[in-house]
């Protein structure tokens, strides 16, 4: 059997009171839309249409390597915006599967399953419906006495009789592609919003004396359509319990599900324990064995095995095997730990390379560094990167000791195994295993008590 998909995401979402197109609203870190790419993939379509219109171009661009995009310039209704994709399915002999870019928890197996029903039921459409508790906002599924499908009717255009049935459209569909297109050219727009229905094909169908069918969803939960926001933070917190489920089962501890967020691409190994409140973000990857947590933001992150991190924010960098990071640690883009570093409490560090071994373990702020192995960094240790204007480099080379609160003023360059003297601002570069040591000598001014309270007392004669 051929199958062909059908996305219909032009819509404005104008529940949502965004500027951004409802579909492209995340779930889990990813477009709600790129979820139900993978589903009707998944379920085996070779052809996949996206009809895209409010925010358009940002649509496209997200799909527009998996799927071919057509643009419904007015949202006139579902029923016109699946007629948009006529031009490139016209011809097509199969079956046109048609999902809403809104529904992101739908699963490839239940699409997979709607599809085999639709063939075994030899219908010209086939809906997938849903049974719930509480079908508000969703078009109801009207069947006859016999159980048959007899129409679509919308909540707004729904008598007191209809809206008490609790089966509703999930708004996903099989249709036999012949005629499809002109059945769905011959809907009318009398209804409440005064916009052309896709729901209204059913009943055309049942009138024709076409075959209709439905399958029941086995789980509803799969086909929450996401309309406003606080349906998007129901789809959220649903899939977020989902995939810590999934990680759980592959070996990673989750000490509290409730409190911890975790992106769909994101990739835990085994015996990884998770604290609470942390949150791990986009296409962050975790080996085996780390603690990460409690409190700590992942976004894009490399971490390797062995890893410790808490109270700690780390953005688009990579965390070699054993480093240990926070608490209360800042690594800004572009990061680059080898194995065994230790960054500790207050350091920040930004586009800095940090070799094997070293430490940074208090209140330091490296930007554009380069740090070679076995270096100590005292606490309170600054590199001056920036000169208002530009920024500037430093480079502290291998087995080098830099004493606490020094100024690294940039650019500026520490040799193999050079000492920097605590409280020095160096601005010129230190020879390998030289001292550099920039600061006034101390002086100390013996019997200093005696000699104030002396000029004291004689002040008062
Ligand atoms: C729709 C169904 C409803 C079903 C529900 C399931 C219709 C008329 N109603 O209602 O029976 O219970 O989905 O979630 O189909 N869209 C376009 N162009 C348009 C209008 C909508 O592409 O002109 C797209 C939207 O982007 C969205 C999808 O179609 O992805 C559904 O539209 P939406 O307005 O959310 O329909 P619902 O009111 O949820
Ligand atoms: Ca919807």
């Amino acid at each position: 059997m051929s199958l062909a998909a059908v996305i219909l995401a032009a819509g404005k979402g104008t529940r949502m009171k965004s500027d951004l197109p409802k579909v492209m609203h995340k779930v889990c870190g990813r477009p709600m839309i790129e979820y139900v790419l993978d589903a009707v993939r998944g379920a085996g379509a070779e052809e996949i249409v996206v009809v895209a219109g409010f925010g358009g171009d940002l649509v496209a661009r997200t799909v527009r390597d998996r799927a071919q995009v057509v643009y419904q310039h007015q949202q006139l209704g579902t029923a016109h915006a699946l007629l948009q994709a006529a031009p490139l399915l016209a011809g097509f002999p199969g079956t046109i599967l048609v999902a809403c870019g809104d529904t992101p928890l739908v699963t490839a197996g239940t699409l997979a399953r709607l599809a085999a029903a639709h063939a075994a039921a030899g219908a010209r459409a086939t809906v997938l419906t849903a049974c719930l508790e509480d079908p508000t906002g969703y078009g109801r599924v009207i069947r006859d006495k016999g159980g048959r499908v007899q129409k679509i009717v919308e909540q707004r255009d729904a008598t007191p009789g209809e809206l008490a049935v609790r089966e509703v459209n999930t708004g996903i569909y099989c249709f036999s592609a012949p005629g499809l297109f002109d059945a769905l050219s011959a809907i009318k727009s009398e209804n409440a919003q005064g916009e052309h229905y896709l729901t209204d094909i059913i009943g055309h169908y049942v009138q024709q004396g076409e075959p209709v069918a439905a399958l029941k969803v086995e789980d509803a939960r799969e086909v929450e359509g996401v309309n406003d926001r606080r349906q998007l933070a129901r789809v959220e917190s649903y899939l977020r319990r989902q995939i810590v489920e999934e990680l759980m089962l592959s070996g990673v501890t989750v000490m509290d599900p409730a409190t911890t967020f975790i992106d769909r691409d994101v990739k835990i190994g085994r015996d990884t324990v998770i604290y609470p409140f942390t949150i791990i973000e986009g296409d962050t990857i975790i080996g085996k064995h780390c603690i990460i947590g409690p409190g700590s933001r992942l976004i894009n992150v490399q971490a390797g095995e062995g890893v410790v991190i808490e109270h700690s924010v780390i953005l688009e960098s990579k965390i070699g095997d054993n480093c240990t990071i926070g608490p209360f640690a800042y690594i800004r883009p572009g990061c680059v730990l080898a194995p065994d570093v230790k960054v500790g409490d207050f350091v920040e560090l930004k586009k800095t390379v940090v070799g094997r071994g070293s430490k940074i373990p208090h209140l330091s702020y490296m930007g554009d560094a380069t740090v070679g192995s076995g270096v100590n960094i005292g606490a309170g240790t600054i590199t001056c990167n920036y000169d208002g204007e530009k920024k500037w480099p430093t480079i502290i080379g291998d087995g080098a000791f830099i004493g606490s609160n020094t100024n690294l003023v940039a650019p500026v360059e520490v040799g193999e195994k050079a000492f920097i003297g605590a409280g020095s601002t160096i601005t010129k570069n230190v020879p390998p295993g030289a001292l550099g040591i920039e600061r006034g000598r101390q002086r100390n001014i013996e019997n200093w008590l005696q000699k104030k309270s002396k000029k004291e007392s004689c002040a008062g004669d």
